[in-house]
């Protein structure tokens, strides 16, 4: 499934990803820039902050329990599109997802 990612200076990425896996090791394994991941997928760290986009937010789910909270801990501003990218799985239905990069994770 295909993933789009938006660099903070514009730049378009789009990357392949395997159902199953998140935004954030689709991210790491096709080297994408601005997702850093620290913490490897465990809600713990806030370096794989993204936005969605506006279009995809209904698609790409919910928050996860606790997510809002380590969200509070992401160095760039809070949207109401904020999301964890470890806490988003691709399926089917994602592909073509569009995903924002933060100016800054750390
Ligand atoms: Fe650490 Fe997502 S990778 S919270």
């Amino acid at each position: 499934v295909k993933v789009t990612f938006i660099h903070s200076d514009g730049r378009e990425e789009t990357v392949d990803g395997r159902v199953g896996d998140s935004v954030m090791a689709t991210a790491l394994a096709n080297d994408v820039e601005g997702i850093v991941g620290e913490c490897g997928g465990s809600m713990m760290c806030a370096t794989c902050h993204c936005y969605v986009d506006d279009g995809w937010s209904e698609r790409s789910g919910d928050r996860m329990d606790g997510e809002e909270d380590m969200l509070d801990c992401a160095a760039s501003e809070l949207r109401p599109t904020s999301r964890l990218s470890c806490q988003i799985k691709l399926s089917e239905g994602l592909s073509g997802l569009v995903v924002y990069l933060p100016e800054a994770q750390l």
